[in-house]
């Protein structure tokens, strides 16, 4: 794509011009927009980029290593990778409003990549993946008064003690020519192609408290959803694809027992930027078999539930 190519050049020369000699910390949150930023600000200053990749504990099943993996292994870009989720899952303990989430995440990130630019000696500026989208829906709508629907935790600037700049190439893209974009850096399909992952990962996908026990049930009914829908091949036709843990427990049976377990939502979307989205009209025959499977296999869930609410005026996420 040529316009892609023109792009890549452009921002090239931006970045090397905004951080001149300067260091940048730039945090990598597993998700396709962070990953394709951190590359491309590697390819215009090299070693003078330091790639922090925080495992808030909040990831998918193997997201973590898949990560390191093409940072490390593909791209030769050195990595600091953080194990923190006690941290994270420490300071979420009590907390149940989707707001209060973000803001204590958010304020995590900035504090680990501040610990993290010390030990290099100081870094300059912050990196990060924004996009248009996250811009626009963390500011307003327009024409309105100013109204947050959901403070991205990644949009909103950085703290005045922290004497650092952000740099944030992507912040003009939308989602699909931020793919068009990561291709032309070479990033391998499997990841261009993955579906969005918000930053605050499973803490907004788990209304009420979270807790490692709810984020490793949630995780497993996760990866048997997706398993199903990539074996019918179904995966490239959504936008978004997830599980949520409901605060919510229901009566079942089970052979012959009857279990009280908690409710698994399956949302599924198809979106152009995120900013809209209509659901994903699967087959009710293939929604069962999910369901069967997870109920089957994931210990803690005993009933599955589909979300048919469009955006708006849900949003894609529950929280
Ligand atoms: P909503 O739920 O607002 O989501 O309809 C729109 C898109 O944004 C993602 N999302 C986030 N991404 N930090 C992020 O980096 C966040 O706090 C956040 N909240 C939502 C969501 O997954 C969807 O792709």
């Amino acid at each position: 794509d040529w316009t892609m190519a023109e792009f890549r050049k452009t921002k090239i020369e931006e970045i090397r011009r905004q951080v001149g000699s300067g260091r940048v910390i730039c945090g990598l949150s597993g998700g396709v927009d962070s990953a394709v930023a951190a590359v491309l600000i590697h390819e215009a200053i090299g070693d003078q980029l330091t790639c922090v990749f925080v495992d808030h504990g909040l990831m998918r099943l193997n997201e973590a290593e898949q990560v390191v993996t093409l940072f490390r292994d593909h791209y030769n870009i050195p990595l600091v990778h953080l194990d923190a989720e006690e941290k994270f899952l420490a300071g979420l303990a009590g907390v149940t409003d989707p707001e209060a989430k973000r803001k204590f995440i958010g304020k995590a990130f900035i504090d680990l990549f501040e610990e993290e630019a010390k030990k290099i000696g100081g870094a300059d500026f912050l990196a990060q993946g924004t996009l248009y989208p996250d811009v626009i829906e963390s500011v307003s709508f327009t024409g309105g008064p100013s109204v947050t629907i959901k403070s991205h935790h990644n949009v909103g600037g950085l703290p005045e003690r922290m004497n650092m700049q952000l740099v944030e190439p992507l912040r003009e893209l939308f989602k699909d020519e931020v793919r068009v974009l990561g291709r032309e850096l070479g990033l391998p399909e499997i990841f261009v192609g993955r579906h969005p992952f918000p930053g605050p990962g499973l803490a907004i996908r788990i209304p009420g408290e979270v807790t490692k026990e709810r984020c490793d049930i949630l995780r497993k009914a996760d990866a048997v959803y997706l398993d199903e829908i990539r074996k019918a091949g179904l995966y490239d036709a959504i936008w978004q694809a997830f599980a949520v843990l409901l605060p919510v427990r229901t009566v079942g049976v089970m052979g012959d027992h009857r279990t009280y377990d908690s409710v698994c939502a399956l949302r599924a979307v198809t979106s152009t930027d995120g900013m809209t989205a209509d659901i994903y009209p699967f087959d009710p025959s293939f929604l069962s078999s999910v369901s069967t499977r997870i109920v089957n296999e994931v210990q803690g869930i005993n009933r599955v539930v589909y979300d048919f609410t469009s955006k708006p005026p849900g949003t894609i996420e529950w929280e």
